[in-house]
């Protein structure tokens, strides 16, 4: 009966994780997957949650089940920290998911059982984007974001196209950190597009998984918290994988922000109906770490210093980059401006392929690189074989 089924292709991202490891060259680098790495090419365990670890271990007092929402202390830390002002005495319906990408299907499946028709995806996205909301039964429809050989965000273009949604349809917008340009709006963009939203009766679904990468961790969160206060409702997908280093540990969140706390209660419900058909209940220790985390002043202090340095590392790793690539592509200045953990480059796929085949460079055909897999120490060597192309 198996044989009814196909066989798939890997997901292209997930696979360079193992065409990379299976690359035997000394000096290979890997440009793939998001994820940080630091100066000797590990991906640090934050300090704060090796100590919130240590204490969970100690005081732990049970393994019992969190019940489907997860833990409603958790949740309302990883509110404030996202939201700040913005969020605070907003009727919200929280729920604990597994990592970023559950709190999107979550998202995905409560607008499908809503009724809402299409779901707004800027050009280029998350390639799993499109794939959660199709696979939610949602109608993807794509607005222009960024415009790759001008290395632009296309505002107008992108206005003009949500212009044309209907009422009631979703809207998926990055915070900051986009994934896979890098670009981001302005404060003043991040107005005007809220103001459409809540003209049009759109709603707003947020994806802020790199809080803290970008400019900081206000300032990550500022497009978010403009937007909050100008639209009655929205969603708001949280990933805790790259700000607390949790990757596996699979951290996240999905809120609806509502206008009253009965809506806000009948959200909540739908939301661990769907969970329960689902996963039933959330993985609790990486939500454990992060409640623990921010709830301690003296460990909240040091994962804040942590996350400092590691933004402040991509950041002068962008500097090199933008110096040394722009010889070759001058629009790569903007390298620069751009945020987070990645940018997209003007690269065609044989280019990429060429990389990885002779110089042992592991990136996307999407020509997206992620700056944080970066060693200070390889920038020259690893500029010099993109100039080489
Ligand atoms: C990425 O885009 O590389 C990360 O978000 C990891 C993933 O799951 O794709």
């Amino acid at each position: 009966m198996f044989d009814a089924l196909t066989r798939q292709p890997d997901d292209p991202l997930l696979a360079l994780i193992g065409l990379f490891r299976a690359d035997e060259r000394a000096g290979k680098v890997d440009l793939g997957v998001g994820v940080y790495r630091d100066e000797t090419g590990a991906t640090p365990i934050f300090r704060a949650v090796k100590e919130a670890e240590k204490r969970l271990v100690e005081t732990q007092p049970t393994k019992a089940y969190v019940g489907p929402e997860g833990d409603p202390l958790f949740l309302d830390r990883l509110w404030e920290l996202t939201t700040g002002d913005a969020g605070r005495g907003r009727a919200t319906a929280g729920l604990q998911t597994p990592g970023g990408s559950g709190a999107l299907r979550l998202a995905a499946d409560l607008l499908a059982r809503m009724g809402t028709k299409g779901i707004w995806l800027g050009l280029p996205s998350w390639p799993n984007h499109a794939s959660i909301f199709k696979s939610a039964g949602l109608e993807v429809v794509t607005y222009p974001f960024f415009d790759v050989p001008a290395q632009s965000v296309q505002f107008d273009r992108m206005m003009e196209a949500l212009g044309g949604a209907a009422p009631g349809d979703a809207v998926l917008l990055h915070a900051s950190c986009h994934n896979p340009t890098g670009a981001n709006l302005t404060d003043d963009q991040w107005r005007a597009v809220s103001a459409l939203i809540a003209e049009k009766g759109l709603l707003p679904l947020v994806d802020i998984a790199y809080q803290g990468y970008g400019r900081g961790l206000d300032e990550d969160a500022a497009g978010l918290r403009t937007l909050l206060t100008a639209v009655p409702e929205a969603l708001v997908a949280v990933s805790c994988s790259k700000s607390f280093g949790l990757y596996r540990e699979r951290t996240g969140a999905i809120y609806a922000a509502c206008s009253n706390a009965e809506t806000a209660l009948s959200v909540r419900t739908n939301l661990a109906a769907l969970a329960r058909t689902s996963y039933s209940m959330p993985p609790d220790h990486g939500a454990a770490i992060v409640s623990m985390i921010l709830g301690d002043a003296a460990l909240k202090a040091d994962w804040m210093a942590e996350i400092e340095a590691m933004r402040l590392r991509v950041t002068a790793i962008r500097e090199r980059l933008a110096a040394g690539l722009s010889g070759r592509w001058q629009v790569l200045t903007s390298i620069r401006e751009q945020e987070g953990m990645f940018s997209l480059l003007p690269l065609e796929e044989a280019q990429v392929l060429k990389l990885r085949a002779e110089h042992a460079i592991y990136m996307p055909t999407s020509g997206r690189i992620n700056i944080a897999g970066l060693k200070t120490a390889e920038v020259d060597d690893v500029i010099a074989k993109f100039l080489s192309l």
